[in-house]
This record gives structure tokens, C-alpha cells and sequence, in this order.
């Protein structure tokens, strides 16, 4: 394959209790990524928007990925790299994943696939790393694997996909201020009482239980987040409210999507969803704060292939 472009959808991390080890891609957001073969070797990076963020490989979500890929295989060829940002960096909804993740897919392509899933999760986690000063993995496993994704372990990593029920679906409200992941992270506590941590484990198990079950009542009952939530909530106009209203439009639960300031609710179907996103788009209207909000389906194969050029 000498060229393709892409799909890299947006992802929800954490989905309330399950901080760092939980998230799910998005149908409906999502990057658009072009990778072409070059004669000249090395990767070059092209931004066709937010052309403020950094195109010199080494300084770019998606080129550091690129690198460690290159590196590793030595290709007798160059790659560029053209960017389309879908979702805003900041916004909570697995921008750097996504490009973190979509540079692993497509770089892996062009090198005709020496890579499996879990080895280019591990790659995208450079991505991440760059992006947040962490290298977690709940946006860019599900970027890469679709669905429901569990990061049971990121040392050694341990990437287990996971059941998505059928109708499951979205609501995302995402103000357009910028959260910035690494400050989202700094505010957090460093350590937690037993019995609240025991609450937690509970709930993220109960949350898995209920996926596989596809037990709406069990995800609804454990899609709670006593340890995150409550001091990441604070950087978020009216998260209390948007939360009441997902709540009584019918949602299952509602949380911080990722590190923030989007918000997130499940559904137990789309036309639930749509009511819940509307709910939440009420709460915003009576404000001057700016934003834009998404209905979707659950995105169960995680990047997608738009075209393909083989030679
Ligand atoms: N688990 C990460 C965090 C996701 O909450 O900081 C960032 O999108």
C-alpha cells in the first residue's frame, strides 16, 4: 500500500469510576488522516487546520509515534503525514488519541502490518505520553480496537476488549474551553482512602459486569466516580446541572468524558441519547458559555479505512 487515509474516531476515557482503564470510541467524531509513501526518507508532518499545533515529528502526537515505528523497521521509504482535526486538543474526547492512535494504524500499514493491536496501542502511548506527560492508554486502546476497551495493565500492557451492547449509545456536550490533560491530571489527589477505594472497585466491576450482561439497571447503578469526578467537576460550568438534566432525560449515567470539559452520558438507545443530549443543550442555552454536543452510537471497530491507494 502506498497511501491511505483514514477515520480515527474520538473516545471516552474513564466512563465515570474507571480512571485510566476504561474507554470507548465515538461513531460519529473523529480525525481525518492521510499517510503517503515518500521517496525521501524520515516523516513530515501536515497540518490542514490547527495549524498551530507543532509539525516537527518529534514535537507531534502523531510524528512521535511514526518515529518509534520508522526506528524500529528501517522501511526503505519516507512517510508523510496529513492531519484533519475533527476533535478540538483539549476538549476531553481523545484528541491526542486519536492522533496518536491513527499514526500507529496507518504508519503500520504502509509498513505492511509487522504490528499487531497491542503492539500499536503501545506505540500510540508514546503519543500520549508527549501529549500529557503520561503514557495511558484508555483513549488510544479503544481508538484502536473499538468498543469498550480495558487497559487491565499498561506495564506490561494488557489490552482486553470487551462487549458492547447493541443500542447502547452517546451523549456528549463539550464546552469549548480548553482543559489541558496534564492540569486536569495535577489537580487530582495522590492517594485515597481504602473504603473509597473499595466503592470504586465495585463500581468499575459492576460497570463491566453489566456490559457483558448488557444489564442496563447494573451500568446505570455503577457508573459512579467517588474519587475523580467530584475535583475535576469544579473546572466545568454547570456540570452539577448537566448531569441532573442527562439524569432525568432518561440517561443511564453521566460523567466527565476523559480529563474534561466535556461531559458524557450513556443511553440504553439512540433516541434516548438524543433526549438526553437535548437536555443537556438546554442547560448551556441560558448560558454565554460556547459549545458543541454529539449523539452517536457506540463505534464498535474503532479506525476506519476511507480509501486505499496501492500504487
Ligand atoms: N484517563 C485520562 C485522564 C484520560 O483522565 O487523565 C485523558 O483523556
Amino acid at each position: 500500500m502506498n497511501e491511505l487515509k483514514i477515520f480515527s474516531p474520538a473516545t471516552v476515557a474513564n466512563v465515570s469510576c474507571a480512571f485510566d482503564i476504561l474507554g470507548f470510541a465515538v461513531e460519529k467524531a473523529g480525525d481525518r488522516m492521510t499517510f503517503r509513501k515518500t521517496a525521501e526518507k524520515g516523516i513530515r508532518i501536515v497540518m490542514k487546520n490547527y495549524r498551530e499545533l507543532p509539525t516537527e515529528p518529534e514535537k507531534n502526537v502523531a510524528g512521535v509515534v511514526a518515529l518509534a515505528m520508522v526506528e524500529k523497521r528501517q522501511p526503505g521509504f519516507g512517510i508523510l503525514i496529513e492531519m484533519e482535526k475533527g476533535i478540538l486538543p483539549g476538549s476531553g474526547m481523545g484528541s491526542s488519541g486519536a492522533s496518536a492512535g491513527g499514526a500507529a494504524f496507518g504508519v503500520n500499514k504502509l509498513l505492511d502490518e509487522p504490528f499487531g493491536k497491542t503492539e500499536l496501542v503501545q506505540f500510540a502511548m508514546l503519543g500520549e505520553a508527549l501529549a500529557s506527560g503520561v503514557a495511558h492508554a484508555d483513549n488510544v486502546a479503544p481508538n484502536l480496537f473499538g468498543g469498550f476497551t480495558l487497559v487491565r495493565s499498561t506495564r506490561p500492557l494488557d489490552v482486553i476488549p470487551l462487549h458492547t451492547p447493541e443500542r447502547l449509545s452517546v451523549s456528549l456536550i463539550h464546552p469549548l474551553i480548553e482543559v489541558k490533560t496534564k492540569n486536569a491530571r495535577n489537580i487530582l489527589k495522590k492517594s485515597l482512602l481504602l473504603k473509597d477505594a473499595v466503592i470504586q472497585w465495585g463500581n468499575v466491576a459492576g460497570l463491566v459486569s453489566g456490559l457483558f450482561m448488557e444489564d442496563f439497571d447494573l451500568i446505570a447503578r455503577s457508573m459512579h466516580d467517588g474519587i475523580v469526578e467530584p475535583v475535576r467537576s469544579l473546572l466545568i460550568p454547570m456540570f452539577d446541572e448537566l448531569k441532573q438534566a442527562a439524569l432525568d432525560a432518561g440517561a443511564l449515567g453521566c460523567s466527565i468524558s476523559g480529563s474534561g470539559p466535556s461531559v458524557f452520558a450513556l443511553s440504553a438507545d439512540l433516541a434516548t441519547a438524543g433526549e438526553v443530549t437535548e437536555a443537556m443543550r438546554k442547560i448551556y442555552a441560558e448560558t454565554d458559555v460556547p459549545f458543541e454536543t454529539y449523539t452517536s452510537g457506540i463505534n464498535k471497530k474503532g479506525i476506519r479505512i476511507l480509501n486505499e491507494i496501492n500504487d
